[in-house]
């Protein structure tokens, strides 16, 4: 029997982290966060003081990449960077390594091997169309860049970052225009895939909808 996996995939901002989280736990299964690997990734790579231009060299950092999840946490070579990959500018470092095909090729196998039972919750840009095809439920998780920005501001707010709000409706638009434009996995929903607009939509109301797919691909769950 193949580990069941759920993708879900979209832009940044959407809150795709937060609903694989909160389905995670609802489910008891494994959760993915891919997009992690890649922040994880552009950082070590600078701190290598690899240039993140240069395919070859970053692909043999991410070959044998020090990561590890712990209890929620992200530690690179054992520290913790759960904070540090967080920031818009790590954010930005993710999106330019993962344009390199040598670099996806390295993390394609460590993501699979995140499939294992009972199932695995899986979350990024290219989860359902290249890491994940034959999974039995793929959601694309959708909104406009400014609801987008402005959650993102709200969020840097509440921690009592700075934020500009003009900025990050930029860095939105560019991360967005590079994750879809780049010519190996292209963020892009995936032709079975579920499209959810999140745009005028609370976290509650994203995950109910998406818990309403789950009942009807997987009618086996007690949920
Ligand atoms: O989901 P995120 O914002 O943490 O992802 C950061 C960057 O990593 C994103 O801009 C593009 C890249 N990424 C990717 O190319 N493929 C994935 N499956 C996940 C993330």
């Amino acid at each position: 029997m193949p580990v069941p996996v759920i993708t879900i995939d979209g832009p940044s901002g959407t809150g795709k982290g937060t609903i694989a989280e909160l389905l995670s736990d609802r489910l008891g299964w494994r959760c993915l966060d891919s997009g992690a690997l890649y922040r994880v990734l552009g950082l070590a790579a600078e701190r290598r003081g690899v240039s993140l231009d240069d395919a070859d060299a970053v692909a043999e950092v991410a070959a044998d990449l020090p990561v590890d999840f712990v209890s929620g946490r992200v530690l690179l070579d054992g520290e913790d960077v759960s904070e540090a990959i967080r920031t818009e500018q790590a954010g930005m470092a993710a999106s330019r390594v993962a344009v390199h095909p040598p670099v996806r090729d390295a993390l394609l196998q460590r993501q699979r091997a995140m499939a294992c039972p009972p199932g695995l919750v899986a979350d990024g840009r290219d989860m359902g169309t290249v890491v994940f095809p034959l999974a039995p439920l793929k959601i694309f998780l959708d909104a406009s860049a400014e609801v987008r920005a402005d959650r993102r501001y709200k969020q840097l707010k509440g921690k009592g970052l700075d934020a500009n709000l003009p900025d990050l409706v930029e860095d939105i638009r560019a991360r967005d225009a590079r994750d879809r434009g780049r010519s190996v996995a292209p963020l892009c929903a995936a032709d079975d895939a579920v499209i959810v607009d999140s745009t005028v939509m609370s976290i509650e109301a994203v995950l109910d909808r998406v818990l309403k797919e789950v009942r009807r691909v997987f009618p086996e769950l007690v949920l």
